[in-house]
Order: C-alpha cells, then sequence, then structure tokens
C-alpha cells in the first residue's frame, strides 16, 4: 500500500488586536482558508488572539482558538510562530514586536508608524535572530507594492518613486474638488468609513504618508527608514477655491509622496502638488492609492488598489504569511530581505537640501485693485521666477511658475507680501513626474 504523504505542519499565528485590521485578517484567513493553504503549501491557522475587545473576539473567532488579554505573552508564546502587530500605535507595539522577535517569532505588522520611528531597531533585531519582518500591509495596504519594489524591480536602480499613499486625505480632497464638500464634512466621513488613523492629524497633517514613503525609500534606495529626513506638508490648509483655480489651469490637487535621486541626493518629501489632470495620478480619486516608480531599465510602472480597508489591509497581512509558510517549505527562514538589500551590502544615497529643490509652483494671490495683477507679475520677472501660465479676475490672480528653486519662490513671496494691495493666499508645488506616464 502506497503511504499518504505527510502532512506539512500548520503556520501558527498569534493576532496581537482585533480592530479594523486583526478582524479583517481573520475573517480573509477563515473564509479563504482552503485557497491560502493550497497556494502556501499548509494550514495557516490562527492559534491565538490577544486583545483589549475580548468579548467581540470571542464571539467571531473559533472555540479552539485561544483569547487572550496580555500580548506580552502571545508575544513569547510556544505555540505561535508569527506575530501579527494589529495593535496599532508605537510604544506597546514596539515592545511586542521586540519581545516576539526574541523568542524566534516572526512578525509581520500593518504598522507603519512602528516601522518608519524603530524600523532600525526592529529590523536589525529580526536579522540578527533570523527572522523576518513582513510590512506589505504597511504601505498601500492592498497594493503589493512592497513587493514590487524589492522583487519585481529588482533589478532597477530606481530613479523617482511618487505617489498618493493616504486614503484618507485622497478621499477628503476628492469630496473637496468633486462634490464641494467642506474639509471637516469629508474628514468625519473618512472616520466613520474605518479609513482614518486614530489620530486623524497624521493622515491629514501628512505623517502617514511620510511614515509609508520613509519605508519604500528604505527598499528604494537602502537604508534603514529615515523618517526625520522626510520634509512633511499636509492638507490641511487647503482651500475650496484653489481646486477651482487648479482645474481651469489643467491640474488637478493631491497629496503626493515623493522620493527622488537627482545628483546623487535622495529628496523625500510629502506635500499637495498640483498634478497635471490627464495624468495617471489626477485620476486615483477616493479612497484608492496611486504609486508611481521610475527604474532605470523598467521605465515608469503604476500600481493602483485600495489604500484603506479591513480586508484590504488583510491582503498584504495574509500574503506575508504565505510568503513566510513558502519559505519554511524550502527549509528557509527568510526568503528575501525585509528592506531589500542584504546587510549593510549599499551605501544608501545621501539626502538632498530641501531649498535647492526645484519644481513650478501654483500661486493665488487676492489683488484689492485689479491694477495689482501686473505689480505681481513685475515682482516675479524682477527676480527671475518665471510664468508659463495665469489666469486674472478683478481681484483674483492665480499663476503657475516655470521651474524655481524653493530658496528662489521663498524669497519670491516674501516680495509679494510687501506689496501694498496684494495678499498671498495659496502656493502649491507643481509635480511633473506626475504626468510621465510616457516613462519621461
Ligand atoms: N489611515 C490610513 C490611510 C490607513 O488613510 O491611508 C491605511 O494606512
Amino acid at each position: 500500500m502506497q503511504a499518504s504523504p505527510p502532512h506539512p505542519p500548520a503556520l501558527r499565528a498569534g493576532l496581537l488586536g482585533f480592530g479594523v485590521v486583526g478582524s479583517g485578517t481573520h475573517s480573509v484567513l477563515t473564509g479563504n482558508r482552503d485557497t491560502i493553504r493550497a497556494r502556501a503549501g499548509c494550514p495557516i491557522e490562527l492559534t491565538m488572539v490577544a486583545t483589549r475587545t475580548a468579548s467581540r473576539a470571542r464571539a467571531s473567532v473559533q472555540a479552539d482558538v485561544a483569547v487572550l488579554d496580555d500580548p506580552m505573552a502571545l508575544a513569547r508564546h510556544p505555540e505561535v510562530d508569527v506575530v501579527i502587530e494589529a495593535m496599532g500605535g508605537t510604544t506597546h507595539a514596539r515592545a511586542c514586536v521586540l519581545e516576539a522577535i526574541a523568542h524566534g517569532k516572526h512578525v509581520v505588522t500593518a504598522n507603519k508608524a512602528l516601522l518608519a520611528e524603530h524600523g532600525e531597531e526592529i529590523f536589525e533585531s529580526a536579522r540578527a535572530r533570523g527572522v523576518s519582518v513582513g510590512f506589505e500591509a504597511a504601505v498601500a495596504v492592498s497594493i503589493p507594492i512592497v513587493k514590487a519594489l524589492r522583487e519585481g524591480l529588482v533589478a532597477n536602480e530606481i530613479e523617482w518613486i511618487a505617489g498618493i499613499v493616504n486614503g484618507t486625505s485622497n478621499y477628503v480632497l476628492t469630496q473637496m474638488s468633486a462634490a464641494g464638500r467642506s474639509f471637516a464634512d469629508a474628514l468625519a466621513e473618512a472616520q466613520a468609513l474605518g479609513y482614518a488613523e486614530a489620530d486623524p492629524t497624521l493622515d491629514v497633517g501628512g505623517g502617514d504618508a511620510a511614515h509609508k514613503l520613509a519605508l519604500l525609500a528604505a527598499i528604494a534606495f537602502g537604508g534603514p527608514p529615515r523618517l526625520d529626513a522626510v520634509h512633511v506638508e499636509g492638507i490641511d490648509g487647503l482651500q475650496a477655491t484653489d481646486f477651482l483655480h487648479a482645474r481651469r489651469l489643467g491640474h488637478a490637487i493631491k497629496l503626493l509622496a515623493v522620493a527622488q535621486r537627482a545628483e546623487g541626493a535622495l529628496q523625500l518629501r510629502v506635500h499637495p502638488a498640483l498634478v497635471p489632470r490627464d495624468s495617471l495620478l489626477a485620476r486615483v480619486d477616493g479612497r484608492m492609492n496611486g504609486i508611481m516608480v521610475k527604474g532605470n531599465a523598467s521605465g515608469v510602472t503604476m500600481y493602483w488598489g485600495a489604500g484603506a480597508g479591513s480586508r484590504e489591509t488583510a491582503s498584504a497581512v495574509v500574503a506575508d504569511l504565505v510568503d513566510l509558510a513558502r519559505a519554511r517549505r524550502q527549509g528557509a527562514q527568510v526568503a528575501v530581505p525585509a528592506l531589500g538589500f542584504h546587510d549593510a551590502a549599499l551605501q544608501p544615497p545621501r539626502v538632498g537640501v530641501f531649498a535647492g529643490l526645484c519644481l513650478r509652483h501654483y500661486l493665488r494671490v487676492a489683488l484689492d485693485q485689479p491694477e495689482g495683477g501686473a505689480q505681481v507679475l513685475e515682482t516675479l520677472a524682477r527676480l527671475g521666477v518665471p510664468v508659463t501660465q495665469g489666469a486674472q479676475g478683478r481681484h483674483t490672480l492665480a499663476l503657475i511658475t516655470g521651474e524655481v528653486a524653493e530658496s528662489r519662490i521663498t524669497a519670491a513671496l516674501d516680495a509679494l507680501r510687501a506689496l501694498d494691495g496684494v495678499q498671498v493666499k495659496a502656493r502649491l508645488r507643481v509635480e511633473d513626474l506626475a504626468g510621465a506616464a510616457d516613462g519621461g
């Protein structure tokens, strides 16, 4: 009689937190169990959950899943191979993740703040212990951008990344632009839909996008996440009228996260920007995220998908679990280095000086008298700021400049503010990378 093949042992997962991410992960793992098992080559079993909302978790999980109230006990539990950190925050989450790593557990997390702030310590601990830290869900949830950069584009020198990576702020901008909603109403709706962070100022202030950019840049360019090096501006100061002026000038307004290598240095920045209305990024609306990557061999590639949501995040969490199960089948602990580079094999590029950044700019100025428009244009010309597009009404001038250094536009704005009868109401950068769908 032929012996039946041995059953590969299950990958045993312990889940820290049962909120939006944790409950979604449970739902996907149970709902898609057979397909996941077939793809992973072994069952992926949720053996325990640690959460402050134990009654909610107990009502959802099967009876054989232990529900604990002590996350540290889960992090060191012998019946857990991989800890899924879905508790959020950075203090307890850091302690639990380091404890899990110290006990030889792999970690999968959607926590971009944790990895952007403590990534160097966490990735180094994991490397030293020979375990992996999966974080596909930490950037643009359902879009497999970590895998794309770390594996699919592995052959490339990455030239730049330009993305919309915060679903909440993109939802708010879309509502303000298309439906004329107020900033406050649109944000309240995004919060009610579960897209926003516990502290939504992280979304609209650009901090969440900065966390994600720091991670993307580490994978694309080497070195640890460098959150301190990211220049951050949010969308909280935007006025509805600028969406109208931008549209008339052929642009949409998006919150962009950009990492760009130029002259040997790396620019890392998050800020609202005008993008050409016919560009791919301009068409990324609602809670969706979109990321463009330019590699020196691949040219421009573009990734689009949900940037927030429970099952959407779980899709990426489970992908990391399957990676682990597959690596284990091959007898390996870790298949691909977490940040895409082996050890310190590559000197990461230095971070560039922001004042030297050269972009086009959108300006909106209020004029007491229509003649003030000529004064504005003369002042800009005198200070070496070319104007390429403009539209003037009786009391408003909206224009787009040619490329100028940050330091020059700052000096020009100071000069405009000193003019009588002229008030600078808005200044936004114009991002031309976003129009580079032709590979330019
Ligand atoms: N608050 C985040 C967003 C959730 O809106 O994009 C996903 O990271």
